[in-house]
């Protein structure tokens, strides 16, 4: 370990010591979500199954609740619900990563971990990190015991990008196909177009420049945080978009986070289909996904939102952290439609099981789940906490979630139009619910900002049939690497 390294990892260890019993006395963390120690959070990164164990990275700022200098954070699991963190295993101290670690992904390859993120880099000087002053190498670096990083490499210099792009290249994201690797990588141009690049390996260090990966139509920017993959026999690239106008009821976040049906092949000719958000809440973006020994297609998406600190001012900073990552979920393809749904795993969390009628008045402390199904009235609604409102109507085909005071800190609504409404399975927590809609045909993610711990339900709607569950938390143990 270099001295640099070794500073960064005592300087990140000091300041969770210090700083952890405060915020775990914070009402408002999570029971069944991964959250930084302390401090901020941002992207999921590195998601893999190795040696019979989930990984999940994230963007971490242990030393501010508001961001900053991002290192990866480490938890790991054997079954989704009980994890362990494992500290901080990069962090930036070299040339190429000193101003952050940025997100990347990992593979499970050769019996070691290839993780690939990108180094971001801001020389001083009169720049304006655009399009000028701001290295984004991308890093290889390879972990053999899970834990520990055994080196790193930069293999992709920001001066070997096509000339055409500006300086916001990052967030590699690689897979394995009939023995070659592919990296997709989100970029802007120079004339301010977001597009993916894509490259092509045969050992994970040399990488060649293939294709550029652009939609016909202009949409944003930047595209940030790729991911390439197959589900049934649909491609799907997904993007995170920052410049997309808000459109009736479409990209209504300040960023969007959704995916393009690949018509073609990416390498050579293709066309990129409709874009659909995969969420439709107010705290979702930045998802990444990852194959596991099972052969599910599994995603996990920050709950959080960047750049929109005018908009609300999130109740948790003063508490000395901010953000988590969603539940994992499944990515399933039926007849065409793509679905995301809560993995299997987190109904093991289910303890206590109530039934409620329409009308009644539930509540309890806990985190809880609720599963409506056969619903059949012409109005549906639910009320959380007296006013987190879930409503559709089958005449205006319109399903909404919004805020009637301040609970959700100034942010208003959310709608999506559904042809029909069969199911609802909701997860509260004690500041983030989690909405999926006919088994994960839409769904919502917000965090909200209860005064009290107390969730209350009512459920309106009076042909369906409702089920309540407390809900365990995650059990989450700390081993250092
Ligand atoms: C997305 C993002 C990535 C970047 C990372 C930095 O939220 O901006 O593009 O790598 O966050 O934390």
């Amino acid at each position: 370990m270099n001295s640099l390294e070794a500073f960064l990892k005592t300087e990140v260890r000091e300041t969770e010591c210090r700083k952890i019993k405060n915020v775990n006395e914070d009402m408002l963390r999570l029971g069944h979500h991964l959250m930084p120690p302390v401090g901020w959070l941002n992207d999921p990164n590195g998601l893999c199954y190795f040696h019979n164990e989930y990984h999940v990275f994230f963007q971490y700022s242990p030393f501010n609740a508001q961001g900053g200098l991002k290192v990866w954070g480490h938890y790991k699991s054997e079954n989704l619900i009980d994890w362990e963190y494992l500290g901080t295993p990069i962090v930036g101290d070299q040339p190429y990563d000193c101003h952050g670690v940025y997100s990347g992904s990992a593979i499970s390859d050769d019996d070691q971990m290839d993780i690939f993120y990108t180094g971001n880099v801001k020389y001083s000087g009169d720049y304006d990190y655009i399009y000028n002053g701001r290295g984004s190498d991308t890093i290889h670096a390879i972990c053999k015991d899970g834990v520990n990083i055994k080196s790193k490499k930069s293999v992709i210099k920001s001066s070997d990008y096509p000339k055409n792009m500006s300086c916001h290249v990052r967030d590699p994201k690689v897979w394995k196909e009939k023995e070659k690797y592919y990296m997709v990588l989100g970029a802007r141009d120079k004339d301010d177009k977001g597009l993916v690049l894509l490259y092509s390996s045969q050992d994970k260090e040399n990488w060649n420049f293939i294709n550029e990966i652009r939609s016909e139509n202009d949409f944003g920017y930047m595209w940030e945080c790729p991911d390439y993959f197959m589900i049934n026999d649909k491609k799907v690239l997904s993007i995170s978009p920052q410049g997309v106008e808000k459109k009736g009821k479409d990209y209504n976040n300040i960023y969007q986070s959704g995916y393009f049906v690949v018509d073609g092949d990416i390498q050579t000719t293709y066309n990129l289909l409709d874009f659909k958000e995969w969420d439709r809440g107010f705290d979702f973006y930045a998802p990444q996904t990852f194959l596991d020994n099972r052969g599910r297609r599994i995603m996990i998406g920050w709950m959080g939102m960047p750049d929109c600190d005018d908009e609300y001012k999130n109740a948790t900073v003063s508490k000395g952290w901010q953000h988590a990552l969603t539940i994992p979920r499944e990515v399933v393809e039926r007849q065409g439609v793509i679905y995301t749904k809560p993995v299997d795993e987190i109904r093991n969390l289910r303890n206590n099981e109530e039934h409620v009628r329409n009308n009644e008045f539930y509540s309890n402390s806990e985190p809880i789940e609720i599963l409506i199904t056969d619903i059949e009235s012409e109005e549906f609604k639910v009320k959380v906490c007296k006013s987190l409102i879930i409503e559709y109507s089958k005449d205006s085909k319109d399903f909404s979630v919004f805020f009637e005071d301040n609970i959700g800190l100034g942010r208003e609504r959310r709608s999506v139009d559904l042809d029909k409404l069969e199911s609802v399975n909701i997860f509260i927590d004690n500041s983030a619910i989690e909405i999926y809609i006919n088994s994960g045909e839409e769904v919502f993610t917000s965090r909200f900002y209860p005064e009290t711990n107390c969730k209350s339900v009512e459920i309106l709607c009076d042909k369906s049939n409702n089920t309540i569950w407390t809900l365990s938390k995650y059990i989450i143990s700390v081993k250092r690497g």
